[in-house]
């Protein structure tokens, strides 16, 4: 039989450290991780870390990718044609858009996106903006390049 999914890393790339933390951030940490269903510390401090390095990528203008969401009633005026004008002038920023017809009114768009971090903050206030669109989100991911 087949183990569990080998990690992209070898095992001997792992290095293990010691880390001395006050009893009482340690618990509120354990607490945290559980709540995001975390298996131990060791993956929701990989995680924490990764977060940081993207958020220094976002910081920095590198490259990145990410997903603007957004919500729209389809029926409200010129709407539609603006976000569609928007994102044809930001077409080399967007790798796919998904539209969902989420009832008789509203829409639900994800555009996933890749370039750099200023440009695609600037499409997705520009989206975010347009009126009659709601809950407008930028979630911020990598490239993956520099992750590991
Ligand atoms: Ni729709």
């Amino acid at each position: 039989m087949h183990e569990k999914a080998a990690p992209v890393y070898a095992m001997s790339d792992i290095v293990r450290f010691g880390v001395s933390l006050e009893k009482t951030l340690l618990d509120r940490f354990d607490t945290l991780i559980r709540k995001k269903k975390y298996t131990n510390r060791s993956e929701a401090l990989r995680d924490l870390i990764r977060k940081e390095f993207v958020m220094k990528e976002w910081g920095d203008d590198r490259e990145v990718a990410g997903a603007i969401t957004y919500i729209y009633d389809h029926h409200k005026r010129d709407v539609l044609t603006t976000i569609i004008d928007i994102q044809h002038d930001f077409q080399k920023l967007i790798i796919s858009t998904q539209h969902i017809h989420l009832d008789h009114d509203n829409c639900l768009e994800v555009v996933v996106v890749r370039g750099i971090a200023r440009e695609i903050e600037t499409l997705a206030d520009m989206l975010t903006a347009v009126k009659g669109v709601r809950h407008g989100t930028l979630s911020m991911s990598s490239t993956g390049k520099s992750l590991g």
